[in-house]
């Protein structure tokens, strides 16, 4: 078999009609489509669509992502469609004709991907449905794909796993965290190990804190009724913010394999200070913003009045907090985290900062001395800054600050995470996906505020839409000598 069939494939796509599948799946897959990859795609949803139904929507969400090339109408007659009540367990039987037939009229050598876009209370009977009908015990690789959010906490996220292991060995399982798949997200690992110069200075000894932000100006729009049972800690916090602290922390793997970089990660995840009740209330920050006014003069509507949403809801739309990674290279060193909806700017930032050179009495007379920053840009700019401090270009004396500046921007064949991730799972590398100790890690971290908030009266800090979050996320860093670095600006209007 020719390594090109083995990575042709089946994809069954639960949620087709959803909103994850249009605005970022179809254009994923007709960029793989572009890029030579053999596959036929089922799309699996409540809708009574026939196959044109179907293609006509997928176009129409190619249209409004980009200009599709005449190649598209090749590309959209890959796509079928099946109607299904997804707890219908009989229903599956006529799924599998479908599948079985697909798979020899393009030949695509019995492989399968599940890709389950569903609310997370299906994954465990369409998974077993899945079996049950067959459609599992395929000729050629099987892989399942899902979204998050992977449970609620630790122990539904364990009973999900329990189940999905009936079907699938853990190596089979592709958890999607997007942020793994965004270019400068998968950068973080060249930058440290490939540059000595950084990865010899990656420590205590010399780094002060570390800051990561990812900042958002939409609200939650038509999403609320799932966000308000959510909420930015599950939302954001459980997974992309924890997978770049363990990216931007962890060891050297001792090779650059998957299981070793996961194994790697997982040790960061492990060392994470646990949180009491008690450290939560000076660690952790929740707020929820209301009415104000948007950089862009948009006067927007606090997070109570969103339609959806609970007029007393407690839903956290903001989290900051304060983490130490208790081993031999992080001792001591905070990481500053923060992620929250309809703040000043869309931005996504790892500030590393380093510890300031003795200012007196080597260097008096320079009142502008600034710490060196490495500046990781993740969104909506790619790139990498390092601030330095420069002799003021004059006679006289003092420094000023200066900035080396590297821009990803226009180097980009503009893949997206999606397709990036969609890609790796075609060729079974599963490094940027997250294995199932540290999503259970992370659930472990984020119960133990979860729990602190709901048993312990701890303030909901309200804060204006449009501003950077609540006052008290700025004491969060004051109290520790340190302010949270302005986001750079961005070319975002
Ligand atoms: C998703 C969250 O995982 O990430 C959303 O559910 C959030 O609430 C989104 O808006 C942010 O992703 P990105 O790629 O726009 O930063």
């Amino acid at each position: 078999m020719s390594e090109v069939n083995n990575n042709a494939t089946t994809i069954i796509l639960f949620g087709a009609t959803g909103d994850l599948a249009r605005r970022k799946l179809y254009p994923a897959l007709y960029s793989l489509y572009k890029k030579q990859n053999n596959f036929a795609v089922i799309g699996v949803a409540r809708r009574d669509y026939d196959h044109d139904v179907f293609r006509q929507n997928v176009l129409e969400s190619l249209q409004n992502h980009s200009n599709p090339g005449d190649d598209v109408e090749d590309f959209i007659e890959r796509f079928y469609y099946y109607s299904l009540d997804v707890k219908e367990t009989k229903a599956y039987g006529g799924l599998k004709e479908l599948a079985d037939k697909l798979d020899q009229q393009y030949d695509l050598q019995g492989n399968r991907i599940f890709y389950l876009s569903l609310a997370p209370d299906f994954f465990a009977p369409v998974t077993l449905n899945l079996k049950d009908a067959g459609l599992t015990t395929n000729t050629g690789w099987k892989r399942l794909v899902i979204e998050k959010p992977f449970g609620r906490d630790l122990q539904s996220a364990t009973e999900l796993n329990d189940t999905i292991h009936q079907v699938f060995d853990e190596s089979e399982i592709y958890r999607i965290d997007h942020y793994l798949g965004k270019e400068m997200v998968q950068n973080i690992q060249v930058i440290r190990f490939a540059n000595p110069i950084f990865e010899g200075i990656w420590n205590n000894r010399y780094i002060s804190n570390i800051q990561i932000t990812s900042s958002e100006t939409l609200g939650v729009g038509e999403r609320a009724s799932y966000y308000d049972h959510t909420g930015a800690l599950m939302d954001m916090i459980q997974n992309h913010m924890l997978q770049m602290v363990a990216l931007t922390a962890m060891e050297p793997p001792s090779r650059f394999v998957t299981e070793d970089i996961r194994d790697e990660k997982v040790k960061v995840l492990r060392s994470i200070r646990p949180l009491t009740d008690a450290t939560v209330a000076n660690s952790v920050v929740r707020g929820q913003y209301t009415r104000g006014t948007m950089p862009n003069g948009d006067v927007v509507k606090g997070y109570r009045e969103e339609e959806n949403v609970n007029e007393q809801s407690m839903t956290d739309t903001f989290v900051a907090a304060r983490l130490f990674i208790d081993n031999f290279r992080w001792a001591g060193v905070p990481f500053y985290i923060r992620t929250g909806k309809r703040m000043t700017a869309k931005s996504t930032e790892i500030v590393v900062q380093f510890k300031d050179a003795p200012k007196r009495p080597y260097f008096n007379n320079f009142n502008d001395l600034q710490p060196n920053l490495l500046v990781i840009h993740v969104q909506p700019d790619e790139g990498l800054s390092l601030k330095l401090n420069a002799k003021k270009f004059s006679t006289g004396g003092g420094s000023i600050p200066i900035t080396m500046n590297f821009s990803n921007t226009n180097q980009d064949d503009g893949a997206s995470a999606y397709e990036r991730l969609i890609q790796d799972c075609i060729h079974g590398d599963s490094t940027n996906f997250t294995r199932w100790d540290e999503v259970a890690l992370s659930w472990q971290f984020v119960d133990s505020i979860a729990k602190a908030w709901k048993e312990r009266n701890i303030p909901l800090d309200r804060y204006e839409a449009g501003t950077m979050g609540p006052a008290s996320s700025h004491e969060l860093l004051a109290k520790d000598g340190h302010h949270w670095w302005p986001l750079t600006k961005t070319t975002e209007k």
